[in-house]
Formats: structure tokens, sequence, C-alpha cells
């Protein structure tokens, strides 16, 4: 393989000296920083084992989740290699045209793959709006991505960043030269596609797989349902019906018939109404939201997931929220009236209590999956270190390490926080996730089968990763 490539290099300079004799041609100039390779496992991590919980297909208007149907086919045709060259695609600064900018700088694991700024920087501007989180894409209203729903397929969405000279703008010929020249991606794309061959149809095809495996099944939330909430608290529970009551008819998961595949604008039917709503925020004079497409859409907006929402700050289209508190004051204290909300929202806003709001907040961060943005399987392979942001544990150990028994992870808990661990086989799935308050940990060998292990503890903000090998 080098050394095909050193001959085809030497066979390059020589044209390249001979060409100096002849009329010089005009090449289109290609940058290419030598970076990086990424790192990955030996045997792909598996995209394909998730396992769409029993609750998301089921009616059950109580918990707020109706049907998963049509929406769960993307799940099932994922495919690990194809994964798995979208996640190196999606880090790989080699795409724009700078090599400065890749989807990760834009759309970051730790928050759910959001962005924490109102606008994310581009190229050469800030962007026109809030980065948008990507978790749960592939059945969670995928009618229509971006804030104004504008793309109904995420394929022909994921050409727009990936073009977009402000976002990645990629000249797809100039990707797919750098691309083959790297010493990575003929296997990646071999793998994937059968040949090494780089398009932007692999490209999209790739990208998707990757950002449609992202799930968050993991949740208090889920855990809870299966358990008939039987571990909420008196305020999760009240969270819980006052989101049934007030939220839920727009923020469902999972289907989007209920509201007419086909409604009356004026004379004409607009069939297969998207899933938009307007949900009582001041007219935006600088977006119109769907109407930028559409006039009869005018000032609506996507209804995104709330799955990990407490991960995704600032809130809104416009990033106009910085937390989840002042989300909550302004349904209930700021709704402006108009035709799209009116059903669904009272004029002026819920009016909840203090407790009611305290009530909702701690209902919208069961709807976190803690171990979604430390999984390896998301990860950034050109990363080689944990998040910069974030503070280790202090005295941590853990051992015996290799392990044929039981294994203690410790550390430094002087203020008697939480602590959230999960442990993730090499697969990147998650075999344990539990949370408790103290300075020691067991592992026991019990269900776990020989292999290495990634150990990942949160404490505030505190974060570890540690490796653990069971003999
Ligand atoms: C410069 C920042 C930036 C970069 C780089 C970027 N994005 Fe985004 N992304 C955004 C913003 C902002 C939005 C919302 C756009 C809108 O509503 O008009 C968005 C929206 C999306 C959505 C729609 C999500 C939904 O719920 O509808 C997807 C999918 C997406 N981006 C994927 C990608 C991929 C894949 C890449 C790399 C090829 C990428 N993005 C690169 C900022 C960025
Ligand atoms: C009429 C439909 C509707 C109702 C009812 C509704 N929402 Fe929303 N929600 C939306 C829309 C539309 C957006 C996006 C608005 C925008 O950005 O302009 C949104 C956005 C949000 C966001 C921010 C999402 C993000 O990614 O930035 C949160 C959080 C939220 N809603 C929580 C709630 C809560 C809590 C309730 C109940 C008290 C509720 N919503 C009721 C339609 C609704």
């Amino acid at each position: 393989m080098k050394k095909a490539f050193a001959v085809s290099l030497s066979l390059v300079s020589l044209i390249f000296i001979l060409s100096n004799f002849t009329v010089p041609e005009v090449h289109s100039f290609v940058m290419m920083v030598v970076g990086s390779e990424p790192d990955l496992p030996s045997d792909p991590f598996t995209y394909d084992d998730v396992e769409f919980p029993e609750h998301l297909f089921n009616l059950n208007e109580e918990i707020g989740y109706e049907g998963g149907g049509r929406d769960t086919f993307a799940l099932s045709v994922l495919d690990n290699d194809k994964a798995t060259l979208g996640r190196v695609l999606f880090y790989d600064k080699k795409l724009s045209a700078m090599e400065d900018i890749s989807c990760g700088s834009c759309h970051r694991q730790e928050l759910s793959f959001a962005e924490n700024k109102s606008f994310s920087e581009g190229v050469n501007s800030d962007t026109k709006r809030n980065s948008m989180h990507l978790n749960d894409l592939g059945w969670s209203n995928a009618d229509g991505f971006t804030w104004d729903m504008r793309e109904s397929d995420l394929h022909e969405m994921i050409i727009l960043p990936l073009t977009d000279e402000n976002e990645i703008g990629a000249n797809i010929d100039d990707v797919r030269i750098k691309l083959e020249q790297t010493t990575y991606y003929p296997e990646l794309f071999s793998n994937a596609f059968g040949s090494s061959e780089v398009n932007e149809e692999r490209i999209v095809d790739a990208l998707v797989q990757f950002i449609t495996s992202m799930t968050t099944f993991n949740s208090r939330f889920d855990e809870q349902v299966i358990a008939d909430f039987s571990d909420f608290s008196s305020q999760e529970m009240l969270g819980l019906e006052l989101f049934s009551s007030s939220c839920n008819s727009c923020h469902t998961q999972g289907a989007h018939t209920l509201f007419g595949e086909e409604i009356f604008v004026e004379e004409d039917i607009l069939t297969v109404f998207p899933f938009i709503f307007n949900n009582g925020l001041p007219e935006d004079p600088d977006d119109a939201g769907a109407g930028e497409w559409d006039e009869n859409l005018s000032h609506l907006f996507k209804v995104p997931t709330l799955r990990n929402i407490e991960l995704t700050a600032p809130y809104m289209h416009d990033g106009r929220f910085n937390s989840l508190e002042e989300v909550i004051d302004h349904y209930s204290d700021d709704v402006e009236e108009n035709e799209w909300s009116d059903f669904f929202i009272p004029a002026g806003g819920f009016n909840f209590s203090d407790n009611e709001k305290e009530a909702l907040l701690v209902f919208m961060e069961t709807l976190t999956d803690d171990s979604f943005g430390t999984n390896p399987r998301w990860s950034d392979p050109f990363a080689t270190s944990v998040g910069i942001a974030d503070l280790p544990f202090i005295e941590l150990k853990l051992a015996p390490n290799p392990t044929t028994d039981i294994a203690t992870i410790s550390f430094a808990n002087e203020e008697n926080k939480l602590v959230s661990i999960n442990i993730i086989n090499s697969s990147g799935k998650l075999m344990r996730h539990d949370q408790f308050v103290g300075y020691e940990y067991r592992i026991e060998k019990g269900s776990f089968i020989p292999g290495l292990y990634t150990i990942q503890l949160i404490m505030g903000d505190r974060k570890s990763v540690q490796r653990l090998i069971v003999n």
C-alpha cells in the first residue's frame, strides 16, 4: 500500500518535472493538511443493535408517546461499517475547504450534538439559527429537518451543511481527491460500500447512518416507564402529569399523523401538513420559519424532541432562552395569542405555580440519557482526550485492572455528590447505568463477559473515562 503510494508519488513528480518543459496547465489547488488519523476499534462499534423500546410503539396517552410506526424505519437499515465511516466523516475537518471545521464543531456530543451558543461560528459569519441537537432524529419528528422543516429527506438535508459555504463548504470534487489520498478512507469506503470509490451519495449515506443511530433510550424516563413509574418521586409524577396535559399535544414523540395529513389553508388543501407549530413566541422579524419557503406557514417552527433537552441550552430557533426555567416561564406567563397555538396553549400561558414549574423542570430532566454524551460509538475518533472543559475526578483508582472477579473504582467525593456511572462494552453498548452517592463503586464480574469495557463517571462538572479489562 505504502509502496504503491510511493511509486505513484514518484510518477506524479516525474510527470510534474516533464510537464515543466511543456506549456504550464492551470490546476485547481486542493489544500490538504497531513493530520492525525482516526482512532478506530479493530472491529467496528455496533450501531445496528438499536432496540426500539416497546413503550414507544404503543399508544400511551398517559406518558405522552404515541406509536413509532413508520418513523422507526430508519433504525432498521443501520449498518455498522457505514455508520463507522459516517462517524469519521462527521468529525473530519478535511471535508471543509480550509480544513478548520467539521459537523462536530457545531454539533457537540457532550451537548447531545447541539451547541452552547445562540448562534454558531460558521466559516465566514455566525449561523442564522441555533444549532440543533441531533439525538433521536431517526425516528422523532423525522418528517422534516431544520427549524423550518424545509427538507423532508435527511439525505437531501445533509447536503445543505456539507456544501453551504458558511458551514462545511465542501467542494465534492476536492473532497474526493483529498479523501482518496488519506491512509484511512479507501478502506472505510470499501468496508461500507464494497469499493473505495468516494462520491457525494456515499458520503451523505454514511453521515445519515451515523446520525440516525443516535438514540437516547437509556434515560431515567425510559427505565421508569418499564417500571411503571414505581421509583418516580411525587414531584416527577406531577411534572409528568403537567407535561401530558400541557405539552404533549405538540411534543409527542413518534407519531405526527395526528395532525391532519390534510389541512385547509384558505381554499387550498395542503396535503401532508408538516408537524409544525408556533408556540406563542412573539413574531420574529428576522425569521419567518417555514414562512421562508411557504407563506401559508409563516412563523411556524419545528417542534424538536425534548429528549436530552437538559443538555442543549440555549433554547428555541434563535437560542433566546438560556435555561429551561426561562422556557417554562415563557409557557407559563408570556405566550402570545396566535391562530397556530391557540388551540393548545391558553392565551397568556398556562399560569403554572412555582411548584408546578419546578415539577416540569424535574420531569424534563428525567428525559436525559447520561450515557449518550460520552458513548464511544458517537465520539470524535480524532480526539485524543476527554473534553478539555471537563474537570477530572480526584484521587481516582480502578483496581484490580485487569480483573477476574470484583474491581473497585474509588475517588474523592467530599461533598457527597451524586455520581453517575455507565459501563459500556467494546461494541459501544451500554451494559449498566447506575447512580449513587459515595466515593466507591464495586463492579462484580457477574454477567460481564471477558473483554474491554469503558467506564464513565460523571459527578457535577467532573468526568472521567476509564478502561477496564475483564478476564
Ligand atoms: C456552522 C455550524 C454548523 C455546521 C458546521 C453544521 N451544522 Fe448542522 N445545523 C446547524 C444549524 C444552525 C442548524 C439549524 C439550521 C436551520 O434551521 O436553518 C443545523 C441543523 C442540522 C440538522 C437538522 C436537525 C433537525 O432536527 O432538523 C442536521 C441533521 C444537521 N444540522 C446535520 C449536520 C451535519 C451532518 C453537518 C456536517 C456535514 C452539519 N450539520 C454541520 C449548524 C451547523
Ligand atoms: C403549540 C405547540 C406547542 C406546545 C403546546 C408546547 N410546545 Fe414547546 N415548542 C413548540 C415549538 C414550535 C418549539 C420551537 C419554537 C421556536 O424555536 O420558535 C418549541 C420549543 C420548545 C423547547 C425548546 C427546544 C429546543 O430545542 O430549543 C422546549 C424546552 C419546549 N418547547 C418545552 C415545552 C414545554 C415544557 C411545554 C409545555 C409547558 C411545551 N413546550 C408546549 C411547540 C409547542
